[in-house]
């Protein structure tokens, strides 16, 4: 019998992951979101604990239970998601970018509830485009100096590879995931193809837990080592 301490291969570290939809009001009871369940971040945050680090899962509106062990904040707009992630940040070792952030947002939130005026004209709604969370925290101080390890995933419905490349490069980011599953009918599995600065590598398809565990494994051997 050999080999029984080996270290789990995030023991020691920070992880920050967003997860779900983002929801943006435009008056107390009304807003645009989207059908993001949350579940493959809330699969990473578990894969990530599991592997022995400690981590933070911000997410938006979503109906999932929080994984055990995991510290979890939850918030609904994408501003409101980018000021815990900055502040989660400042810890972090990793931060994986799941959630599927509005780019919108209305421009007006209005106060009260939006009442029909008689003229039979609906309001007009004007949009501004939110934050990008990812990119904020990948040009962050942290991240350029190679302190923060930020990863982004995207869901494209075609020309996976060609999208998902030209997306690591404007995010400026060393790992972009791209995810093949929720947009391709009739699979039951994800399937997750790794793009780096070394090429692309697919990673077998499977359930979204063991997705989590093989990317969390695959983040884990991309790190520079512990200080
Ligand atoms: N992302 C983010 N903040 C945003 C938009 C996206 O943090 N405001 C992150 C997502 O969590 C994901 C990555 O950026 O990790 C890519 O998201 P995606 O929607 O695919 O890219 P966009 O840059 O928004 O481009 P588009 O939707 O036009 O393809
Ligand atoms: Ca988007």
């Amino acid at each position: 019998i050999v080999a029984f301490f080996q270290p789990k291969a995030l023991a020691g570290r920070r992880v920050l992951v967003t997860a779900g939809p983002t929801f943006e009001a435009m008056d107390p009871i009304r807003g645009i979101t989207n059908h993001s369940s949350g579940k493959m971040g809330f699969a990473i945050a578990r894969a990530a604990r599991e592997a022995g680090a400690q981590v933070t899962l911000v997410a938006g509106p979503v109906s999932l239970p929080t994984p055990r062990g995991v510290t979890r904040l939850d918030v609904q707009s994408a501003r409101q998601m980018l000021q815990a992630c900055e502040a989660g940040a400042r810890q972090a070792d990793v931060f994986i970018a799941t959630a599927a952030v509005a780019d919108w947002r209305p421009e007006v939130q209005a106060d009260h509830k939006i009442k029909k005026d008689g003229s039979g004209q609906p309001p007009a709604v004007r949009f501004v485009e939110n934050p990008d969370i990812l990119a904020t925290l990948a040009q962050g101080e942290r991240a350029r100096s190679g302190a923060l390890y930020c990863v982004g995933f995207a869901a494209e419905s075609e020309n996976l590879v060609a999208h998902a490349r030209a997306k690591r490069g404007r995010k400026g980011i060393p790992l972009l995931v791209g995810n093949i599953g929720p947009l391709a009918f009739g699979r039951d599995d994800n399937e997750l193809l790794l793009v780096d600065e070394h090429g692309e590598q697919a990673l077998p398809p499977g359930p979204k837990l063991v997705l989590a565990r093989q990317l969390i494994a695959q983040i884990a051997r991309r790190l520079r080592p512990a200080a």
